[in-house]
């Protein structure tokens, strides 16, 4: 009896071991200490022993008892405390904790700040305008006339008055040259808006302004200065070419293209297989707009420029959806 008793040790010490569900603590409880269990059995065969053998196998029994009684209560405590039930895995303070998701700076702001940073290298100062302006800055002064298409309601969002929402941030221009005689060298970035949506165009975006004047100005000098901003931006190697266009306020005009940055002038999807792709709107002073803030335009000359941030970090990143921007998705945000 006293071996049935070691053996039932044994069995008892390997089902629990192996155990790692509640449910089956339960059962293995009953197996031993149930009405039908093997202790209980051990118990009640004792009755044909003698008093001496009583005591002997009484003592044994009772011993496993207590030990199985304990086994059962420490496992019970080892299983609630273990957050993953079947495994023997408790909880790990050494795990690191879940971390809140870290910040960083939009795309767009990196890029502006880029950009910034290479006109500041160059002699540039920042300046800033209103986002609401009044019809005379932001078409008027700027030589836009009445019946010009950029006017339309479809293209400008009109608040009231003679108010607007910026559309461009070459009104920065006037309120720079209004304040400052030349001569100057400015660079104005900020949001402006446009009643468009689609893949390439959102209400709201940025733009960069610049705008340098003083005697002698000439194309050269911004063709050089456009020159280092591109090399700088996607690399000395981008070719730089400049098609003729025009603006109201700039003459002669201009549309500055970089090789396609994604077969480099190859010739692909993105770029329509012409190899180039536009990057900005350029052009010298228009003597009208000097005419507005009573710049002598005998003696002055300059260059003015402006360009779309978000167009400028599409191309850097091979971006395709400009929507993607103002999303906020981390995963698309954390990116960069
Ligand atoms: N304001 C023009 C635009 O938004 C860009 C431009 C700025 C062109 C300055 C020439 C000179 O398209």
């Amino acid at each position: 009896m006293i071996d049935k008793i070691k053996q039932y040790q044994k069995e008892f010490e390997d089902r629990i071991a192996a155990i790692g569900l509640g449910d089956e603590l339960r059962q293995l409880r009953t197996d031993f200490l149930g009405k039908k269990g093997r202790v209980t059995q051990v118990m009640k065969d004792m009755r044909e022993l003698s008093s001496e053998q009583k005591r002997e196998v009484g003592r044994h029994i009772n011993e496993l008892k207590n030990w199985i009684e304990n086994q059962i209560r420490e496992k019970t405590e080892k299983l609630a405390g273990s957050s993953t039930q079947g495994t023997e895995n408790v909880f790990d303070p050494t795990l690191p904790g879940r971390t809140e998701a870290r910040g960083s700076l939009h795309p767009i702001t990196q890029v502006m700040e880029e950009l910034i940073t290479i006109f500041i290298s160059l002699g540039f100062e920042v300046a800033e305008g209103p986002e609401v302006e009044s019809d005379y800055y932001n078409f008027e002064a700027l030589n836009i006339p009445k019946d010009h298409p950029a006017r339309d309601m479809q293209d400008t969002f009109y608040i009231g008055g003679a108010k607007v929402l910026r559309t461009h941030t070459s009104p920065v221009q006037i309120h720079v040259m209004e304040k400052q005689p030349p001569p100057l060298r400015i660079i104005a970035p900020g949001k402006v808006y446009r009643c468009d949506s689609d893949v390439s165009h959102t209400p709201m975006f940025h733009q960069i302004e610049g705008l340098m004047v003083d005697e002698k100005v000439t194309f050269s000098d911004l063709k050089g200065v456009m020159n280092i901003f591109v090399h700088q931006i996607f690399g000395e190697k981008t070719q730089v070419r400049f098609r003729p266009s025009f603006f109201p306020f700039t003459s002669p005009s201009a549309e500055v293209d970089i090789q396609c940055v994604m077969c480099s002038g190859k010739g692909c999807r993105v770029c329509s297989q012409t190899g180039w792709l536009e990057i900005l709107g350029a052009g010298m002073v228009d003597p009208a707009v000097f005419g507005s803030v009573n710049y002598d335009p005998e003696k002055w000359t300059g260059f003015a420029f402006g360009m779309g941030i978000e167009r400028i970090a599409m191309l850097k990143y091979g971006i395709n959806d400009i929507r993607l921007f103002f999303e906020n998705d981390l995963r698309f945000l954390s990116q960069f």
